[in-house]
């Protein structure tokens, strides 16, 4: 592993930051975990988190900010329109990137909302090398669809592929010639969220570049995980590993013909931006963001969240902190292929992520595995994690289960959050919940929302399972939590 300092041997991750802010926690009982489990429709999403001791749902607006970005944010120049602080954030973006044009938008899905909107029609397809959710809401709202262009690997949850996220290329070639003048722009996302944050190489990306331009077709590059994406190209990419984190971050741009982003990721802010040197996509862009979003400086956001994004999107350019998320991550999950409790490999961005199929194989994927998962974890350890299966699909026209390619329960770890010693209490807990696991039965819904359903849909237990795991839970742990 990167950052082994061990003199004898051991291998863990160093951090290169001291905590200046703290925030209390707490540990409630295993009884008022199951009650606050069940009060939450057993979804994630429901739970309170003054509830939760440590909260893995995501990374998304969560990350530690630095003294630096919090320094910037007193010094932010509100006003409705042309904030220096936006030009600020103008000429870190360009120089970072070095894309003339820098629209905000208040989110990464309000970016997407804007680019579906200017490119697809009804009938369209976009290539992709895998779905994001709110990506393929806003494409197919708009009547086009989504083709996922992976790799056989990527869907192998134990491979020592080092970038799963890869697009097959072969498959973009034939797809571009067969469905000629219904591709509006072919998106590739960095860090690939849903298969277990697996990044693509910068080789890869190169490729993908090439057949699309030889269609006239535009990359469009989803950035919110580019962070560790950036990682793992400079310790994985053998042809990489000297050039600077400035330099490949240059490369990918120059090869995208638009690049947005959720910062509520990728600048540890709560924000999201776009980028492009094309002054026929500005204009779409122009046009639409003040209606969307707001006025061209702000777009939604606050300006001192502007202010902490400059930085933010600055410290990003910096090797130790972009190595902190992936190197904690890869510690857990050598921590839990250690126990052989099955989880995603190799290690990639963003988290963890369980592998609920095999942690659980007598749960039928009609009775949602990684959704039971979630709700057991949080029994187990007050862990919270967010179910990526079945129920992050939509039913089908017809009102049939789309049943998810995989079952994974992601523990994220947003960026410099979390301590090794609390790395290492979830690593227990979700022990003591692998060896338990034939108590874990599944879950049926209670109330189904249409789309996007598992943000606010409600389950329960199909029997009394949750009970039983909660009394085991009591006589193995006594009077500790
Ligand atoms: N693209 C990717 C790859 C994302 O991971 C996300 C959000 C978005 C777009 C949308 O950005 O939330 O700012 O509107 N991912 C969050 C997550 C929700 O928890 O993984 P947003």
């Amino acid at each position: 592993m990167n950052g082994n300092i061990s003199f004898f041997g051991e291998s863990f991750p160093l951090e290169m930051h001291k905590v200046r802010i703290v925030q209390k926690l707490n540990l409630e009982p295993i009884e008022e975990r199951l009650s606050a489990i069940k009060k939450a429709g057993n979804n994630t999403f429901l739970l309170k988190n003054e509830n939760i001791f440590l909260d893995m749902l995501s990374d998304s607006g969560v990350n530690a900010m630095s003294d630096n970005q919090l320094a910037a944010m007193m010094q932010s120049d509100d006003s409705y329109a042309g904030s220096k602080s936006f030009t600020k954030l103008e000429n870190t973006a360009r120089r970072i990137f070095g894309k003339e044009f820098i629209l905000p938008a208040h989110q990464g899905r309000a970016a997407e909302n804007i680019l579906a909107r200017m490119f697809v029609k009804p009938g369209d397809i976009v290539p992709m090398n895998y779905h994001f959710t709110t990506t393929k809401a806003h494409i197919v709202i708009n009547g086009g669809s989504v083709a996922e262009l992976y790799l056989k690997e990527a869907m192998n949850l134990n491979s020592a592929n080092p970038f799963k996220g890869n697009m097959d290329t072969e498959a973009l070639k034939n797809l571009l010639e067969k469905e000629k003048g219904k591709v509006p722009f072919v998106r590739m996302e960095a860090g690939t969220n849903l298969i277990g944050g697996q990044p693509w190489s910068l080789q890869n990306l190169r490729e993908v570049k090439a057949i699309c331009a030889e269609h006239d077709v535009p990359l469009v590059l989803d950035a919110s995980l580019l962070a560790d994406n950036l990682y793992f190209i400079k310790t994985r990419e053998e042809a990489e590993k000297n050039k600077s984190i400035e330099d490949i971050t240059m490369e990918i741009s120059d090869l995208s013909d638009i690049i947005y982003f959720s910062a509520r990721k990728l600048g540890c802010v709560r924000g999201g931006l776009m980028l492009t040197s094309d002054t026929k996509f500005l204009e779409q862009m122009q046009e639409l963001v003040p209606l969307f979003e707001g006025f061209l400086t702000y777009g939604g956001m606050s300006i001192r969240e502007i202010e902490a994004m400059a930085v933010g999107l600055d410290e990003t350019m910096d090797f130790d902190m972009i190595k902190h998320g992936p190197e904690f991550i890869e510690f857990m999950v050598q921590e839990l292929v250690r126990r052989k409790i099955p989880v995603v490999t190799p290690a990639g961005g963003l988290g963890c992520h369980l592998n609920a199929r095999e942690f659980i194989p007598h749960v039928k994927q009609t009775e949602y595995p990684a959704g039971t998962l979630a709700a057991a974890v949080f029994i187990a350890g007050s862990v919270r994690g967010m179910e990526r299966g079945t129920l992050s699909e939509e039913r089908d026209k017809d009102g049939n289960e789309h049943l998810a390619e995989v079952e994974l329960l992601r523990l994220a770890l947003p960026r410099r959050v979390f301590t090794m010693s609390q790395i290492k209490y979830a690593v227990d807990r979700i022990h003591w919940l692998f060896e338990n696991r034939n108590l874990i039965g599944g879950l049926k819904w209670l109330f189904e929302p249409k789309i996007l359903r598992f943000f606010n849909g409600k389950l329960e237990a199909n029997s009394d399972w949750q009970e039983k795991l909660a009394a085991k839970f009591r006589a193995d742990f006594g009077d500790s939590l």
